[in-house]
């Protein structure tokens, strides 16, 4: 698939990085994009809107009231009719007004009036882009699915030599084929998830259970699917609507995950272990509800089976196994333990205790771990594109020699 006949609209903002926007433009539409071009009034301090015009053969827009066309908004006419938005390059305030929610000229209004994808490659001075204010902005924005390609590092116009210097046209136009490019990379591959908590009865209406929403690996199965897999999610309860095109295995117990996923494990290529599995479960599951009668009731707990570590035993030759670590302290020292003892190729690590990591969000904080230690350490991200992160380095490995297994 290409970007030919695709709806870009590009922003441009006012940095001298400006430029770059006329090689990005036109390479877009060399390739075949229809190319929409806003630019703020300080680009415009930096290249002549004609230039960008005559690029994209399309009017170039700067003012949010020179409406040319009375059958139309622009701003909302420009924001419904993309595709992809891409703001290159993306200024620290551009960044800010697009975080705080900002609509005080045509690219930030613009930019509020989309649900289009958005991807941002910044351009500025080595120190704003270290600068806390400018790292929050982009966490934020990254928790609500915008992705950024990271400037590099280098000769900056400003005399500095740091990061900050705009990615490279075309390594801009690069990553906007990539988007509309689908990662099929697990085509043909089995791939079996298991999300949620699960829950321990005690009688016919109580339970112990975790806080899991499953989130997590509902994203997984999805990203996986979208990757060409055929995909099984074993999940506990869960409110989550299941991904297209996903068979959903439903199971209540850890006993039941077990079975869920011990069976099915001789025809899987890969097998991810996003659940939060209770460790212990009631002695007795009584038959009838338990009615109350003594000041004190002690609850006799067992331990569960530990299902990775099972799958760790298991694993044949060519199957990769991707275990989750929730932790609280010592991150890395109990992620090493827990990927050797259960025997896993990958094991993905979060701190729970963090705001935007864990339970119940949105987002989580990770890092992958492999036998040698740090694999890849990824900043605050939305759900889906940690599981995007986790599935790409999965297919990497999985087209190793070997398959990547240990
Ligand atoms: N896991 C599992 N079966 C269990 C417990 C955990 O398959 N009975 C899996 C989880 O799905 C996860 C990994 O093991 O992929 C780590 O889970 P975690 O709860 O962090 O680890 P535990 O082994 O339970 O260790 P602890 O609770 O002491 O941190």
């Amino acid at each position: 698939m290409t970007i030919k006949g695709k709806s870009i609209l590009l922003g441009v903002s006012g940095g001298i990085a400006a430029y770059k926007a006329a090689a990005v433009c036109s390479k877009l539409a060399q390739a075949g994009a229809k190319v929409n071009v806003i630019m703020t009034e300080s680009a415009t301090k930096f290249l002549a809107p004609l230039t960008l015009q005559t690029l994209s053969r399309n009017r170039v827009v700067t003012d949010t009231f020179d409406e040319q066309d009375p059958a139309v908004v622009s701003h909302i006419d420009l924001a419904d009719h993309a595709d992809l938005v891409l703001i290159a390059p993306a200024t620290a305030n551009v960044i800010a007004k697009l975080a705080h929610g900002l609509a005080d000229d045509m690219l930030s209004t613009t930019l509020l009036a989309t649900t289009a994808p958005i991807l941002v490659a910044p351009a500025m001075n080595v120190h704003m882009y270290a600068h806390p204010a400018v790292q929050a902005n982009m966490d934020l924005l990254r928790r609500r699915g915008v992705r950024f390609l990271e400037p590099g590092e280098g000769q900056l116009a400003c005399g500095y030599v740091g990061k900050g210097r705009l990615m490279e046209p075309e390594e801009i136009v690069a990553a906007v084929q990539a988007f509309f490019t689908p990662d099929r990379t697990l085509q043909g591959k089995r791939v079996l998830v298991t999300a949620g908590g699960t829950i321990e009865r005690l009688d016919p209406v109580r339970y112990l259970t975790n806080d899991s929403s499953g989130k997590m690996g509902y994203a997984l199965a999805e990203e996986a699917r979208a990757m060409g897999a055929e995909v099984v999610l074993v999940s506990g309860p869960s409110a989550l609507p299941v991904p297209a095109g996903v068979e959903l295995v439903p199971v209540q117990s850890a006993e039941d995950m077990k079975t869920a996923v011990l069976d099915r494990l001789p025809a899987l290529d890969l097998v991810i272990k996003a659940a939060a599995v209770a460790d212990y479960r009631p002695e007795v599951t009584a038959d009838q509800k338990i009615k109350k009668k003594d000041e004190v009731l002690t609850l006799r707990l067992v331990k569960n089976p530990d299902i990775l570590q099972m799958v760790g035993e298991r694993k044949q030759p060519g199957q990769l196994v991707i275990g989750f670590a929730a932790e609280t302290e010592n991150v890395a020292g109990y992620a090493m333990d827990k990927l050797v003892r259960k025997n896993c190729d990958l094991l993905v690590a979060n701190d729970v205790s963090k705001d935007d990591a864990g339970f119940g969000t949105d987002t989580n904080i990770v890092t992958i771990f492999d036998k040698n230690g740090v694999v890849e350490e990824l900043p605050v991200l939305a759900k889906q594109e940690v599981a995007r992160r986790i599935l790409k380095l999965a297919a990497s490995r999985m087209s190793q020699p070997g398959g990547g297994t240990s």
